[in-house]
């Protein structure tokens, strides 16, 4: 098993965590929309470190991180985030180890995540309906009204 006493990124003192949910290789300078999207903001619980634009010692270009105690996130979860962020690796850590190591995928169905652009969208509406996308290529279509849209015009519910 790897240890994880070794170097820090880029010498930054981002200490290693006991438990909970390493998010690494989030795009520079996306980790505070990785946060929103998640629902983790200041006024919750977990204790949160975060690192933006850091140099990775791997490839050597930037990247954030984002560390997360004392919770273990689904994989439903950070699926929400690949859109944003698809190079991320969720690690799992227990008692200082990393017992899990994955990458993130873009789901079939985006559900809760993305604003629908058309204002007749039921979503818009003052119906408590969580938007739905059928995610095809680099396209996003609407369950509800059939709206297309390309990822690179995605605005994000947080
Ligand atoms: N990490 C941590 N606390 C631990 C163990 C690991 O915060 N107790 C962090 C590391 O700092 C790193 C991530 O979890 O950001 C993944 O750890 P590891 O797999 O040891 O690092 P790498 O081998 O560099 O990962 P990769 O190959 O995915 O870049
Ligand atoms: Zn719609």
């Amino acid at each position: 098993m790897k240890e994880s006493k070794k170097r820090p990124e880029n010498g930054l003192l981002i200490s290693p965590i006991q438990n909970g949910t390493v998010i690494d290789h989030i795009k520079a300078g996306e980790a505070l929309t990785v946060l929103k999207i998640l629902g983790i903001t200041g006024s919750t619980e977990e204790s949160l470190s975060i690192a933006t634009n850091v140099l990775s010692n791997t490839t050597g270009t930037k990247k954030d991180i984002v560390k997360i105690s004392d919770r273990e996130l689904s994989k439903g979860e950070v699926n929400k985030i690949a859109l944003i962020s698809p190079n991320a690796t969720i690690n799992i850590i227990r008692n200082y180890r990393v017992v899990e190591k994955v990458g993130v995928e873009i789901p079939d169905v985006l559900t809760g995540v993305v604003k629908c652009p058309n204002p007749g969208c039921i979503t818009n509406s003052n119906e408590p309906i969580e938007t739905k996308f059928e995610v095809v290529d680099e396209t996003l279509h609407c369950l509800y009204c059939d709206n297309i849209i390309t990822s690179d015009f995605v605005e994000y519910i947080v």
